[in-house]
């Protein structure tokens, strides 16, 4: 793979998990089970290939509508994965969170907040796991920030906008992948997106795979080399 023509920003929208646990006869906390493994060797591949950003679509601001068994057994995943923390393979990572975190529990707000200070010091990849995250709800929060902040409407312009978003201080988003067949942005970082290639892929999410990831990165490679030289 050619280096230079890596992403600096990758979002992935980790779609596909009830069908695959359907297919098993499973319920549909399985295919979220094994989503979070896929995402976990998903950050680990963007580690090795050096990737500077990547952002992960784990809950969006519509998906409290689902059962509240299924919105449990997620928000359990999470709070499993803040318990077990980093191994040393991802110990230069930085994570974040980004979206509504008032709507979490306090306990689980509070692990989001013991990861997110330890790993600010680090150098590593950015991780930013989207949690109850709407790139509506986003843009309307940027906005109120600004009003609190007294922003002047004259002087306002799109840098001190993105600097008030989840992402702030972070490049925009130079590439989207969407596995599971399902062709939609949903909601995800919709200003970040303004010149992303998108990429979408028929597996579904967990059995996405490292090699997966990699011909994400090809199509974005070569779609660049088209459209971007002189
Ligand atoms: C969308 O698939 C997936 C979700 C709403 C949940 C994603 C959550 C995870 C992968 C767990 C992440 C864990 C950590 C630790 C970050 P879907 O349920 O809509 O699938 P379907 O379209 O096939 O029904």
């Amino acid at each position: 793979m050619d280096k230079t023509m890596l992403p600096r920003h990758i979002g992935i929208i980790m779609d596909g998990n009830g069908r695959w646990a359907k297919k098993r006869l499973l319920p549909r906390t399985a295919g979220h089970v094994q989503g979070a493994k896929a995402f976990r060797k998903c950050l680990r591949h963007c580690i090795d290939l050096g990737i500077e950003y990547v952002t992960f679509y784990a809950f969006s601001t519509e998906n409290w509508k689902r059962p509240q068994d299924e919105v449990n057994a997620i928000m359990k995943l999470f709070s499993d994965y803040l318990d077990e923390g980093l191994d040393m393979y991802e110990d230069d990572v930085v994570m974040r969170f980004i979206g509504d975190m008032t709507a979490l529990n306090d306990e689980l707000r509070a692990k989001i907040d013991k990861m997110q200070s330890e790993t600010a010091g680090n150098h590593g990849t950015v991780c930013n796991i989207a949690v109850n995250y709407g790139g509506r709800d986003d843009i309307l929060h940027a906005a109120k920030v600004l009003i609190k902040d007294g922003a002047d409407p004259d002087k306002l312009d799109e840098t001190a906008f993105s600097e008030r978003l989840y992402t702030a201080g972070q490049p925009d988003v130079d590439l989207i992948i969407r596995p599971s067949g399902e062709q939609r942005i949903s909601n995800f970082l919709i200003w970040q997106a303004a010149y992303a290639e998108y990429v979408f892929m028929g597996v579904l999410w967990p059995d996405f795979t490292e090699s997966d990831l990699d011909a994400a990165i090809e199509e974005f490679a070569k779609r660049n080399r088209r459209f971007g030289g002189v």
